[in-house]
């Protein structure tokens, strides 16, 4: 396999065999006040949103995870198949090595399904100037795009794995006007990658024209986390220290979520586990929550093993809907919750 290829298995190898979360639930320190009298009937409980125009029958995407090596394909279409029967969105991994011909079709996949929100997937280190590599141009994120059939073209933010990895993408100049002339060209979020976004980067990603984000902030997959593994194996002692000093990098995704909200349709992610969080998530101000590690066992299993963790996720959050007196969407977004513990903290 090439480095890319062996180095998508491995992150996925990595991801379903080791511990690679920081291991605090920040998501668990926000707790939605209990309603003891709802005045809600279950069976008239509306679950469904809208994201980036598309209706999901609730406020969940699967966000990125793989292609570009042969495995990828299984994964990515388990993970279309349940997506599109629950009618849910979903996003590809990187199509960076799908790009350059590595496995398109394990990105293409996703075009079997009938997934109501797609997101295609590119990062932004990749839209600048990189040693020696030669930079993705607008017309590349196209064809990136086009591959997948994309409603919305994600740019994923990675710095925190870059600076951790042998022979990482460091180069962070130019991509604040490269992000904006992608917007110019196609529906464009960014997404951070576990690390979070600021209040101070939302604003400045406010001004490219990009139609929402995707905080993934830490608490779940952590990266450096990744890196850890990846450098063990390597046997590289510096990588492997450096892996484990920036494991619990980042902003809480749950801090990250308050801090970005500036009137963009935000996805909150990193560390959602389940349904609570999801209900948590839009009481805070997402327009949707999104997992990753919470269905890549089931991913790696099959479409059906993936739809039941879905379909449990998305039980919980029916739950915790009725619990908040909340009828529809809309309502749960204005659901009244406590912030606890670190979360509390790092707020104050
Ligand atoms: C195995 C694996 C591979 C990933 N690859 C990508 C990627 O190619 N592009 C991207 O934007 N995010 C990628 N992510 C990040 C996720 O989309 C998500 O932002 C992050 O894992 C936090 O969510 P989680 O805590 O639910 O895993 C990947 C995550 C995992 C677990």
């Amino acid at each position: 396999m090439t480095p890319i290829r062996e180095r998508k298995a491995d992150h996925i190898d990595i991801c379903l065999n080791e511990r690679v979360a920081p291991g605090y639930c920040y998501w668990n320190d926000v707790r939605l006040v209990h309603n003891a009298l709802p005045e809600v009937n279950a069976d008239d409980i509306d679950l469904s949103t809208a994201l980036f125009g598309k209706k999901l029958s609730f406020p969940l995407v699967v966000t990125a995870i793989t292609g570009g090596f042969p495995g990828a394909k299984k994964i990515n279409s388990n993970i279309a198949e349940a997506c599109a029967e629950l009618g849910i969105g979903m996003g590809v991994g990187s199509e960076r090595a799908g790009i350059a011909g590595a496995d398109p079709d394990s990105y293409s996949v996703i075009c079997d399904y009938d997934v109501p929100l797609v997101i295609g997937n590119v990062g932004a280190p990749q839209l600048v100037e990189q040693r020696s590599k030669d930079r993705f141009s607008v017309e590349d994120v196209g064809r990136a795009k086009e591959l997948v059939d994309a409603d919305v073209m994600a740019i994923h933010l990675n710095f925190l794995q870059e600076v951790v990895q042998p022979e990482g993408d460091v180069n962070t100049k130019g991509c604040f006007d490269a992000i904006r002339d992608v917007a110019k060209a196609y529906p464009t979020i960014v997404k951070e990658t576990g690390a979070g976004i600021s209040r101070e980067v939302a604003a400045r990603l406010r001004g490219t024209g990009i139609v929402g984000m995707d905080i993934a902030g830490m608490g779940g997959t952590s990266f450096a986390g990744v890196e850890l593994y990846r450098a063990m194996a390597a046997g590289d002692e510096i990588r492997m220290n450096m892996g484990e000093s920036f494991l619990d990098w980042g902003i809480p995704s749950p801090v990250s979520l308050l801090e970005a909200r500036n009137g963009l349709p935000l996805i909150a992610s990193g560390g959602i586990l389940d349904g609570i969080h999801v209900a948590t998530s839009v009481a805070m101000g997402a327009s949707s929550a999104g997992v990753a590690n919470a269905v890549l066992r089931e991913a790696a299993k099959s479409a059906d093993a993936v739809k039941s963790k879905l379909m449990l996720i998305r039980e919980e959050f029916k739950a915790a809907m009725l619990l908040t007196g909340s009828a529809d969407v809309k309502q749960l977004s204005k659901a009244r919750y406590v912030v606890l513990g670190e979360t509390r903290q790092w707020l104050e």
